[in-house]
Formats: structure tokens, sequence, C-alpha cells
């Protein structure tokens, strides 16, 4: 594989069972050097699926003269355009796509290159896993979230009016690529919901460090690229702790499940907003894990004992970083049943209680923890009162 000089730092994913593959940050679009691309063996032509909505300055390097970035010989990608909203992040936005992709030649040499955030690398990564029983794909997350959690690790997947996520596959790409000047025009709203992710991350692991490193940063602070050095170190530890738990439970049969720490309430959030609001994309993922992990840590402390200073140094970060932390005018009974749904918590029994990762101890995390109805109101009673 080539790499350029101007890929300024390299990381290897290395799931437990699969192929690893690097992780890629550049700081700026640089007009001479060559963005990324590797020599793939058996290689076919690239088609890139791309989020409409994005600004010039980040489609351009892929669209005129793209050739420049491919390895020799190679045309420019053929291109498909795609609104990245999770309200597209659906099967019925699938069938274009593959037809598009045959119609344009795609065959089983073909590679998908998916530039967006997390609704177009989940579902371009699953037209890559499924069309002709699986082709080559490359992330290029666009957003601070898809850069730390959503384009690593494999899982890909599309919505179901059921939940979130509940059609999908493990396939993982060949390659990520990410570009710190994609941050610049990342709206405010989009970089809250990446460091409700990285905060996730640093709750999971001991090390005191990472979440000390975090804390001096700021989604509020300018995406210029003299502040771009401290926050690529943080982007960089969130990835390496999430590609770390992988390497050791690529397919959730266990340690994986602890990445799903305020995911219980953030998906049954996102659920009922979707069937309850018209404005489908009213809560983003981002900011229902941001609920969800004031949701886990108050369980936790509850239940497990997490020390309330621990608890208010962060409250008191999500606070100062404008995370969203209430309930979101939904009721405990509401959030409680939903999370009975959740694909996470499905035991053959739709009455079994849903299932927390919670926290015995700062970087301790502790899956499968059954929560009682009782607990979880009171729980979510003070979320409401505290946070609302
Ligand atoms: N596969 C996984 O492991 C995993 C993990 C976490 C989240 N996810 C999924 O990721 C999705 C959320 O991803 P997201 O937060 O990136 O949301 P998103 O893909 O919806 O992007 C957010 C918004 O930002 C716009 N945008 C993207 N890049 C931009 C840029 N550089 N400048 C300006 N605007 C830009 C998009 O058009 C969109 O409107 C959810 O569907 C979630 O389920 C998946």
């Amino acid at each position: 594989m080539k790499i350029d000089h101007h890929i300024q730092e390299s990381l290897i994913v290395r799931p437990q069972n699969s192929s690893p593959y690097p992780v890629f940050i550049q700081e700026s679009f640089s007009p001479k050097g060559k963005i990324f691309l590797p020599e793939r063996e058996n290689e076919g032509s690239y088609f890139l699926i791309a989020d409409s909505t994005l600004p010039t300055n980040i489609l351009s390097p892929f669209l005129s003269d793209a050739s420049h970035h491919f390895p020799k010989g190679k045309k420019d990608p053929h291109v498909i355009w795609f609104q990245g909203e999770e309200k597209n992040k659906n099967f019925h936005s699938m069938e274009p796509i593959y037809e598009s992709l045959i119609q344009a030649g795609a065959d089983r040499r073909s590679c998908l290159l998916a530039l967006g955030g997390g609704v177009i690398g989940d579902l371009c990564g699953f037209v890559a896993a499924s069309l002709f029983r699986g082709i080559d794909f490359i992330q290029i997350p666009t957003t601070l979230l898809a850069a730390v959690d959503a384009s690593v690790g494999g899982k890909t997947g599309v919505n179901l009016r059921y939940g979130k996520n509940m059609i999908g596959s493990f396939h993982h790409p060949c390659l990520i690529y990410f570009n710190l000047s994609c941050l610049k025009s990342l709206p405010l709203r989009a970089r809250i919901a990446g460091f409700a992710e990285m905060l996730k991350h640093s709750l999971l692991v001991s090390n005191p460090s990472v979440m000390d490193q975090l804390f001096c940063l700021s989604p509020q602070e300018d995406m210029r690229e003299s502040n771009f050095q401290d926050l690529k170190l943080a982007i960089i530890h969130s990835i390496r702790i999430k590609s770390e738990i992988i390497a050791q439970d690529e397919k959730e049969k266990g340690l994986r499940a602890v990445l799903n720490l305020g995911h219980t309430t953030a998906h049954a959030l996102e659920s009922i907003y979707r069937q309850n609001t018209s404005d489908i994309d009213g809560m983003s993922h981002g900011e229902a894990v941001s609920r969800g992990l004031v949701t886990a840590l108050l369980l936790s402390r509850r239940l497990k004992n997490l020390s309330p200073s621990y608890l208010e140094r962060i409250f008191q970060k999500m606070n100062e970083w404008n995370l969203p932390c209430d309930t979101a005018g939904c009721s405990a009974e509401q959030v409680y049943r939903h999370t009975a749904y959740d694909k996470k918590n499905r035991r053959g029994n739709s009455h079994a209680k849903p299932a927390y990762v919670l926290l015995e101890a700062p970087g301790k995390p502790v899956t499968d923890q059954q929560i009682d109805r009782s607990d979880f109101h009171a729980v979510w009673m003070e979320q409401k009162s505290r946070f609302s």
C-alpha cells in the first residue's frame, strides 16, 4: 500500500478475526499531495457515495481530477449523491443506490468510497456488505462523530421503524481516511454530538489522562488549523479505545458491548422521536447518546455506588460543552418501554428488563445490568428535575 508523506498520522485497527486496516488522519487537503488510496488486489473501479449537502471544499478533492489521488490508470470515480440524514437511513434508500451502482458497471472488484457522516458510512457500508455478497469500501468520515466512532469497527446497517440499526452486518472498511479540515464547516450541533461519543470512550478507560486531555478541549472552540493538534490527539485516543476493544471482541459477543454505554436510553429516545415527531432529525444520535450517558451515570451511582464527585465533574463539563442532558420531554415509562425493543436487549422475551452498561468505578464498565422499572423511574425523575 502506498502512503503519501502528507498523511501525518496513522493508526491500525486490528479486529479480532478480520483483516487489519489503517486510519489516516490528515490536517488539510493539500493541493500538492495525494489524499490516500491503497493499491488493492484485483483492483476494480471506484464509486463515490457522497453526502450531497457537503460544502465544496470537501467535495472537490474527490470530484475534480480525483484520478490524481487514485492508483495508476484509474478514472475519476462514478459519483452517487445521497442526502445524509437519519430519516434516509433505511431500506428504501438502498435500492436506488444498488441500481445506480449496477447501471454504472459495478462488479465484485469495485470499491465504494463513503464520503459523509455516520449516516452515509453506515448505509454505504451495508450496501458494500450486501452487493455481490460483499465488496470493498473505504470510510471517509466528514463529521467528528463518524471519525471517532461510526467509521471504526465494521458495524454497518439501516434503521427499521421498530428501532435503530436493526438491519445490518459487520463489514469492515479496507481503510479510513479523515481530513480534519472537514470540521471547519461542521455545525456546532454536530461537533457537540462528536464530543458526546468521545466522552463515552473516555469513560470506558481508567487512564485519567485520556479524560483530562479531552476536558481541555471544547466543541465551541474555533475549528482552525492552529487548534487541530490537541483535537487530533483526542481523536486518536478515542479511535484507539474503540479499536482496542474490537481487537478483543469484534462481533459483540462480550466486551464490545461496553461501547453501548449510554446507548440503551439513546436508542429509545431516537425511536420515540422518530415515531412521535414530524422532525425525525430533531434529535441526532450524538445528542441522544449525551442524554443516555447521564442516565447511565445516575444509574451507576444509584446501583453501583459510582462516586458522586466523579459524576459532578462529568456533569459540569457536559454543561460547559452544552451537551444535552435533559429528558427531552419523554416520560420515564415511555423510555423504559422502548428500551425493551432495543435489539441489544433482545432475549426472546419482550417482557425482559432493559439491559444497561453501567460503571462500577471510573473506567470500569459492566455490561448486561438489568434495570428495574422503579430504579429507572427514580433516576429519570432526577435527570428531569436536574437538567430540564
Ligand atoms: N456504525 C457504528 O459503529 C456507529 C457508531 C456511532 C454512530 N453511528 C451512526 O452514525 C449516525 C450519526 O452520524 P453523524 O453524527 O455523523 O450524523 P450525520 O451523518 O447525519 O451527519 C450530520 C449532519 O452533518 C452534515 N455534515 C456531514 N459532514 C459535514 C461537514 N464536514 N460539514 C458540514 N456538514 C456536514 C450531514 O449532511 C448531516 O446533515 C447515526 O445514524 C448513528 O446510528 C454508527
